[in-house]
């Protein structure tokens, strides 16, 4: 693909938030249209400002229903039932579908063409409430965090060539010798022990808050996609990593779905292995830049 500069300027089309910027030297927040190598246009959000700004949406992994293990809704899982016959799920985490709108992304899963056409360095994470408005996801996260580490130029540019390399896929691996890369964080909102709070008292025990992780496998052989600003020492990270494979063995179908086993003590509990209440109805929002 051509680079900014080679591009015809009264044709240039932005292809990221960061493309955009340095063109139109914007630096407000909201939604944009982009465009893919291929034509593709679709509109997301970007972030003008945090660190430098230049932020693309590309995707939101959203729980609708706790309750429903691997049902309608669990696209960063599967919806197919918990089954090893379908052991990647729905597999968006390396496939071309996506689904959902941008405006919806906190009430809904949303994955746009971003998250495969640009080519990006690093990832941002915001935890934003269910259902809040455009307009005020910046100001109701009670969780932000980014990588500066320049980490994806290892693993071809975006999350959907990272997957490639680390399927998520049931029995794929084992814990812990085949988790995928940890890679520290910055905090833009919140900080290592507020993020560690969000977990209960045996996962928070069991890990180490100030990392985005990528593919942890559990000791049953799941495989998950990315655990919340936390690096798991041990195997029981299907309560603090989310998406996932078409199959979880423990207690199934208990573990299967977007939020895997968050609630293994109860729903919002905070207690034993449980998530809160907080982190367990809010959606998270992955940025590439
Ligand atoms: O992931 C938790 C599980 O492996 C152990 O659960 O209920 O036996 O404490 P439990
Ligand atoms: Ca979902
Ligand atoms: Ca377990």
């Amino acid at each position: 693909s051509l680079s900014l500069s080679e591009r015809e300027p009264e044709y240039f089309s932005p292809r990221s938030c960061k493309e955009l910027m340095l063109r139109y030297k914007t630096n407000e927040d909201g939604l944009y249209y982009l465009t893919t190598a291929s034509g593709v246009v679709y509109q997301t959000y970007c972030d003008m400002t945090t660190a430098g700004g230049g932020w693309t949406l590309v995707a939101s992994v959203h729980e609708n229903n706790m309750y429903g293990k691997c049902t309608t809704g669990d696209r960063w899982s599967s919806q197919q039932g918990n089954s090893p016959n379908v052991p990647e799920g729905d597999g968006s985490w390396s496939n071309t579908v996506t689904f959902g709108t941008a405006e919806a992304a906190t009430s809904d899963d949303f994955k746009n063409p971003g998250y495969y056409d640009i080519t990006a360095k690093d990832v941002a994470v915001w935890h934003v409430p269910n259902n809040e408005q455009v307009n005020r996801w910046k100001l109701t996260s009670f969780l932000r965090y980014h990588t500066d580490t320049q980490f994806l130029n290892s693993y071809k540019g975006n999350l959907y060539n990272l997957f490639k390399q680390f399927p998520v896929k049931y029995n794929i691996g084992s814990c812990p010798d085949n988790h995928g890369p940890s890679i520290p964080v910055v905090y833009d909102v919140g900080d290592a022990t507020s993020n560690h709070n969000l977990f209960g008292p045996n996962p928070r025990a069991r890990s180490k808050p100030g990392f985005i992780t990528f593919r942890p496998i559990n000791t049953e052989r799941a495989a998950m996609a990315i655990c919340l600003g936390v690096k798991p020492t041990d195997c029981d990270t299907e309560h603090s990593c989310i998406g996932g494979g078409g199959y979880f063995p423990e207690g199934s179908p208990r573990q299967c779905g977007d939020f895997p086993a968050f609630d293994w003590n109860g729903y919002g509990t905070n207690t034993g292995w449980s998530a809160s209440k907080q982190v367990t109805e809010a959606a998270v929002l992955i940025f590439y830049r």
